[in-house]
């Protein structure tokens, strides 16, 4: 394991749940998470991956738990909220990372298609974020990390409905935050850019390379560099910190170009 420039006990006795954990950068959300002393549980749709995720986690030392769960459902959240409550007897950090994305120009994307990515981005960040409200943050405060992107603060073709879904995700943090900050619940986003090996860079840039050699920092960030931010903002370093957005992207937004295609 790389040597990690937080305290390795930061998180000890607390429990998180990650959405969209079994794979990629919530995968590595969980790990940070939970090696930095926090019982972890991850959710998704697909039970194999979240088999096989929990088994590296274990492996790793972190005491890993599951639930199959498609955010887009309030009462499938809720049951697995009340799962790891019956697990680990608390649920200090929830990171909203479960997301969809396709590249489709507007004139190619259904009604539907702009709906799928809107319900699991934004709705389903609602529906953990509030489960989690009503069954244990809102008696005990806590830390919500949510998910979201730097590409809709200047658009992004191909990605209407990212964009849309992300600029409600932090909107949703502002509203939040306000509401429950007198529970001691903080709500905080990180903001991240294209990250080495994602699913999301797959399928959205490519080879992005090209994309992030124009960012200020000249380089890809690693999914370990979004998760370092995620732990700063659940721990207690972050105390003060509510409504707040942690762009993570090596100063992409401020530079990069519109489009994948675009001369730029
Ligand atoms: N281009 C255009 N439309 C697409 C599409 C694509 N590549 N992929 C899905 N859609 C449309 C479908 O056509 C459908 O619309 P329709 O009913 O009008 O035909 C709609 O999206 C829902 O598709 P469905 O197959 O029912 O999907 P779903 O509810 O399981 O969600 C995804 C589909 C693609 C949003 C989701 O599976 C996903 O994003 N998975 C990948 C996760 C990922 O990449 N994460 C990283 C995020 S950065």
């Amino acid at each position: 394991m790389r040597r990690s420039p937080f305290r390795p006990d930061l998180l000890q006795g607390k429990a998180a749940l990650v959405t969209g954990g079994a794979t990629g950068l919530g995968l590595e959300i969980a790990r940070v998470l939970g090696g930095h002393g926090a019982r972890v549980a991850i959710c998704s749709r697909k039970e194999d991956n979240l088999r096989a995720a929990v088994d590296t986690l274990r492996q790793e030392g972190i005491e890993a738990i599951y639930g199959v769960c498609d955010v887009r459902r309030h009462d499938e959240v809720t049951t697995v909220i009340d799962d790891v409550l019956r697990a680990f007897g608390r649920l200090d950090i929830v990171v909203n990372n479960a997301a969809g994305n396709f590249p489709a120009p507007i004139s190619e994307l259904s009604p539907n298609g702009f709906k799928a990515v809107v319900d699991i981005d934004l709705l389903g960040t609602f529906n953990v974020s509030k489960a989690a409200y009503d069954l244990w943050l809102r008696e005990h405060g806590g830390a919500v990390v949510n998910i979201s992107a730097a590409i809709q603060y200047r658009g992004m073709a191909l990605q209407a409905h990212v964009v849309s879904a992300k600029a409600g995700v932090d909107a949703l943090t502002r509203a939040s935050a306000i509401e429950w900050g007198s529970d001691g619940v903080r709500v905080n986003v990180v903001a991240p850019g294209a990250m080495s090996g994602t699913e999301g860079v797959k399928r959205v840039a490519g080879d992005n390379r090209q994309r992030t050699a124009r960012n200020p920092l000249q380089r890809p960030g690693s999914t370990t560099e979004v998760a370092d931010a995620v732990l700063f903002l659940a721990s207690d370093a972050a105390s003060y910190i509510t409504g707040a957005v942690l762009v993570v992207d090596g100063g992409g937004w401020l530079t990069a170009p519109g489009a994948p295609d675009s001369p730029g």
